[in-house]
């Protein structure tokens, strides 16, 4: 079969290097993708966004199965189009893949079915978001209700903090249209993980845990990124709190999607928090993690065209989803200066020599080509993943790995995988 992946991240190279060992794979092909990605398939120059572009792509060269690794395509409703025409596609419908793009939405969802979260209020009205900032206790959360990459959460330690964070979104609109709404959220304290999920709208599996270093710098300081690092499987997400999990957070939300006409289809990626009170769902992604997938699917054993087939086709019962014993660990080799401002257009040395390190892969996210030779193009530049047999070896490699790779105004946070949290406990009845 012939398989197309939109996107041109990390995420998407981790899907790539996957979908290269299945068996049923014929040509393999990715759109836009970046240099990296063109070294392991097919290039295809069209974006994203280009549905009916990406459709016509689709159609012309007999792919069998098109696999949607970003938000904004999902949000966009690239799956309906592609439905239309009768092309199969891996990915949730658009009104199924507003769990992501309304947060507003997400957390009716979640308090209309009983799904642990934190306590919020949705405001489309400025003057009352402000008068219930007056009555509130703080730290609170506030968060535009569109997609505004990765920027729309601002934790506010006080009332002039809140105010000035309401007027960020719904006065001087830095989010545009995304900060129409607001949803004002209690502030939850706890370690967080990542869990994603398979689902086809009524079975879901659920992929290995990983944690993510959302801070820019070591030590968890600076700006929030995309994520500049993490590992997998966390040591405090274990069988008992997963099957927890399974039945009062995972489970639940599918039925919940499904009951509201919006079966989802696709990866539900669950970011949870375990407060004293238990797990609680702190967002939802209607996609993959990036860098999450470049931990979870150099450790996942099954074929990933056979689940994405599954998950289309609605057979998910018939999967069963298998994970390597090994750990892993993922550096993110960023450009100095990100998540603000960087310099792009560097050569990048010493990529084979890190991919040659024994159980050691090379995700590129912000490459490009230029004269021949692959250069920087992005903040996030590379991600370089490493399985070990414990959280510890797979670190050593990964920052081997990373130590290798060369480029003017390289920056990757020291610390990641350092403190794991080994147990916790909490109350969940
Ligand atoms: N690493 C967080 C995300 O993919 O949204």
């Amino acid at each position: 079969m012939n398989v197309l992946v939109v996107g041109s991240g990390g995420r998407e190279h981790a899907i790539v290097k996957s979908l290269l060992k299945s068996p049923g794979l014929d040509k393999l092909y990715c759109a836009p993708g970046n240099a990296g990605i063109a070294l392991d398939c097919e290039r295809v120059d069209i974006g994203a966004m280009e549905f009916d572009a990406l459709a016509d792509f689709a159609a012309g060269h007999d792919i069998g199965l098109t696999v949607v690794g970003m938000d904004d395509p999902l949000i966009g409703g690239i799956v309906d189009v592609f439905e239309a025409r009768g092309l199969k596609i891996f990915g949730p419908r658009k009104n199924a893949a507003i769990l992501e793009g309304s947060k507003a939405f997400s957390k009716e969802l979640m308090e209309k079915y009983d799904i642990p979260t934190g306590k919020f209020k949705v405001f489309d009205n400025r003057e009352e978001a402000l008068s219930y900032l007056g009555q509130s206790s703080f730290p609170v959360v506030v968060k535009a209700d569109g997609p505004a990459l990765g920027k729309g959460v601002i934790i506010c330690n006080d009332k002039d903090e809140a105010e000035g964070a309401v007027s960020t979104i719904m006065e001087e609109r830095k989010f545009g249209s995304s900060g129409d709404r607001i949803v004002i959220e209690e502030f939850l304290t706890g370690p967080e993980v990542s869990v994603l999920t398979f689902t086809d709208g009524e079975t879901i599996r659920v992929m290995s845990s990983s944690q993510d270093y959302k801070r820019a710098y070591t030590g968890n300081k600076g700006p929030n990124t995309g994520g500049m690092g993490n590992y997998s499987p966390v040591p405090f997400f274990d069988e008992k709190t997963e099957k927890w999990c399974m039945d009062h957070i995972f489970m639940p939300t599918v039925r919940a999607m499904s009951a509201e006409g919006r079966p989802f289809s696709g990866v539900i990626f669950f970011g949870l928090i375990m407060t004293k009170s238990g797990p609680k769902v702190l967002e939802y992604n209607a996609r993959f993690g990036d860098p999450e997938t470049q931990v979870i699917l150099p450790r996942m054993k099954n074929d990933l065209l056979e689940v994405f087939l599954a998950c289309a086709e609605g057979r998910l019962s018939d999967v069963e989803l298998e994970f390597s014993d090994k750990a892993a660990v993922c550096v993110i080799l960023s450009s100095s200066g990100y998540p603000l401002s960087y310099e792009k257009g560097f050569r990048i040395d010493g990529l084979d020599r890190a991919a040659e390190q024994e159980d050691t892969f090379v995700f590129h996210a912000g490459t490009g080509l230029k004269d021949g030779e692959i250069v920087t193009n992005g903040g996030r530049v590379l991600g370089v993943t490493a399985l070990g047999a414990d959280i510890r070896e797979a670190r050593e490699k990964a920052y081997k790995g990373a130590s290798l790779i060369d480029f003017s105004g390289k920056y990757m946070r020291q610390d990641i995988a350092s403190d794991i949290i080994r147990e916790i406990s909490w109350d969940t009845e």
